[in-house]
């Protein structure tokens, strides 16, 4: 078999028989095909797309390129949510610990954020101290001990999407659906879980611009899960401005510090309490969703999710006074206000720009050697559908950059936000919920 014979039959319009993709996906995780290569077939695939044979056949092999988890070491139907990327995307440190709070088992291996997204792990270790490296064992026995952990993936596991998805990203191949169905399934797959929540974005801060482009991807993803005997759910969530008021890691930190202490933005904690009460229902804690969500609320209420949070940074390592006292994080030199130019109804907060100007600042990565500023972001003042006056305040710029670096960057903010005369509603959180394929 020759890949270049592959490349041309897939950029031709046809189906590649099974054996053909495992040659291609066993050879490249080997290094005997080159990323050359493996680019122009991702391209290919991203024209000419995959049918459903192809994604499961593609799905397979990648999960199975590397380590396979076994959880069964824990007790219990182990749940686990995977977001396909956003701006301002804390969720997963405010629902992890509220359903573990609740009695659900996650063990949740990340990413890290690159481009315009943000990744869990880059925010955890703004916590001084905080270790994401565990072994598999070490995060069975933490689950065990507390019901949550939230770790780097090992480098064992799932090879293959590690060197697909960073090929992608530098190549224009990211938002490919069955590209980016085959990369999130095969390492929720490898991580051993018994059930999945997928929470897929959709906006202009997410791969998947429109719902009908969200839907397809949620559909091709539950199908994958569900056929392999995996429990698996898609909430579409909104992102067409940032999720909540803070973009950039210690200040997604402290807002989902706040939002465990009751103080969320609405639309961060609508998504948590959705996604929460199916993952409870999953793990078969809850039989309702209504149960689920008034347990939900109870353990934001009484303190007992914010307990966890405590729980899991301690024993990760992390210094837990900066949970208690979110003052001590370290600020940013420069913090500057955007101020409204017009008055109006806020009709637009482009989360892409929103995202953009946050990696420019400091808060991300633009190359994966990059260096990221912990303390770097932009704090939103107001939402879509928020009424403003001239002057009034719209974000607040956090950054080490001097001014003569970060100038330009605030007219890009500004340039996310468009105005309209007339009320504005903003979208829900929760477009829709997908169960089935
Ligand atoms: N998240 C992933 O894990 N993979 C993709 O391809 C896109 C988003």
């Amino acid at each position: 078999m020759r890949m270049v014979d592959l490349i041309m039959k897939k950029r031709d319009g046809f189906e590649l028989a099974d054996e053909e993709i495992k040659f291609w996906i066993d050879g490249y995780v080997k290094g005997e095909i080159p990323d050359y290569q493996s680019s122009a077939m991702n391209m290919a695939i991203f024209f000419e797309g995959m049918n459903k044979r192809e994604i499961a056949t593609l799905t397979d092999y990648m999960e199975h390129s590397g380590d396979v988890v076994d959880l069964s070491d824990i007790e219990g139907i182990k749940v686990d949510k995977h977001s396909t990327g956003g701006v301002g995307d804390k969720t997963s440190l405010v629902l992890g610990p509220m359903v573990a709070a609740c009695g659900a088992k996650l063990a949740k291996m990340s990413g890290r954020g690159l481009g315009h997204t943000g990744g869990t792990l880059d925010k955890l270790e703004s916590i001084p101290n905080l270790s994401i490296s565990k072994s598999i064992k070490q995060m069975i026995a933490q689950v065990n001990d507390i019901g949550i952990a939230i770790v780097g993936q090992t480098a064992a596991l799932v090879p293959a999407d590690k060197k697909l998805y960073a090929l992608r990203d530098v190549t224009g191949t990211v938002e490919s659906i069955p590209l980016i169905a085959a990369s999130v399934m095969s390492k929720k797959l490898a991580s051993g879980t018994d059930a999945i929540l997928l929470d897929v974005t959709v906006g202009e801060g997410a791969f998947m611009k429109n719902m009908n482009q969200a839907r397809e991807l949620a559909k091709t993803m539950v199908g994958i899960g569900s056929s392999l005997h995996r429990n698996t759910i898609a909430v579409l969530s909104d992102m067409s401005e940032p999720l909540g008021f803070a973009v950039g890691n210690n200040l997604e930190v402290k807002e989902a510090i706040a939002s465990l202490r009751g103080q969320g933005p609405e639309d961060l904690m609508e998504l948590c309490y959705t996604s929460g009460s199916i993952m409870l229902v999953q793990a078969k804690i809850c039989e309702t969703l209504e149960e689920a969500r008034e347990k939900l609320h109870q353990v934001i209420e009484n303190g007992a999710a914010f307990k966890k949070f405590c729980q899991m940074v301690e024993a990760q390592g992390g210094d837990v006074e900066y949970i208690k006292h979110p003052e001590k994080f370290e600020m940013a030199r420069n913090i500057v206000e955007v101020r409204s130019k017009e008055s109006g109804y806020i009709k637009e907060i482009n989360a892409l720009d929103i995202g953009i100007s946050s990696m420019k600042l400091g808060g991300g990565r633009e190359t994966l050697e990059d260096k990221i500023d912990m303390s770097a972001g932009i704090v939103l003042a107001c939402k879509v559908g928020s009424k403003v006056k001239k002057g009034d305040l719209l974000c607040t710029v956090y950054t080490n950059k001097p001014l003569n670096e970060y100038a330009s960057i605030l007219d890009e903010i500004y340039g996310a936000y468009k105005y309209s005369r007339s009320k504005v509603e903003a979208l829900p959180v929760i477009r829709e919920v997908i169960r089935e394929a």
